[in-house]
């Protein structure tokens, strides 16, 4: 039984300053969402404009070449692209070299495409410069073309001995990306 001391007070005649106060609290707790929800749109606009962590981490790489023996390729990524790095043999570093670049469609010697001293380093993008496919002849038994160096099956580009394009509708060679040596057995990619 509702007693006079638990009749509710109309509001009009609640005391002002319990008014205010609650006044100022929606107010304020307005004017904070409204700022958080503000900072969150900003955020991201922001962070688009700065690399993401992780391409700044891939930037360069380095890469220890001393446990890949001639003949071998190892397959890699930088750039988030597929990379090659082959230790040409002997053989195919003189099969390279007696290619008369004159009758390229992308004429370049193997020096060009290697680092001087380290001929026999063949750094090149594993991506066909066709349509982007991922050539075949890293693995051990994987087709290597008809000139002993990678071959593209998507459309049958084959490459030679140092990644020159040398049959089939690729316009260009694999590309070789900017690298140093920074030992015998130590380059640093991009
Ligand atoms: S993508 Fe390599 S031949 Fe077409």
């Amino acid at each position: 039984m509702a007693t006079e001391d638990h009749v509710a007070q109309p509001a009009s005649e609640q005391p002002e300053e319990e008014g205010v106060r609650r006044r100022d609290f929606l107010n304020i707790a307005a004017v904070s969402v409204a700022g958080v929800g503000g900072v969150i749109a900003i955020l991201p606009l922001v962070n688009q404009m700065n690399p993401s962590a992780d391409v700044l981490a891939l930037a360069s790489i380095d890469v220890d070449l001393s446990a890949i023996e001639p003949g071998q390729t190892i397959k890699t990524s930088w750039r988030k692209q597929p990379l090659f790095i082959r230790h040409l043999t002997e053989a195919e570093i003189e099969e390279a070299r007696a290619v008369d670049v004159s009758e390229l469609r992308d004429p370049q010697t193997l020096a060009e495409r290697t680092a001087e001293g380290h001929e026999q380093w063949l750094i090149s993008l594993a991506v066909c410069t066709h349509l982007g496919c991922i050539p075949l002849g890293a693995a051990a038994g994987e087709n290597k073309g008809e000139f002993g160096g990678y071959f593209c099956p998507c459309h049958g580009s084959h490459y030679d001995t140092a990644g020159r394009i040398r049959k089939g509708p690729a316009p260009t060679n694999l590309v070789v990306p900017e690298y140093e040596f920074t030992s015998d057995t130590t380059v640093t990619i991009g």
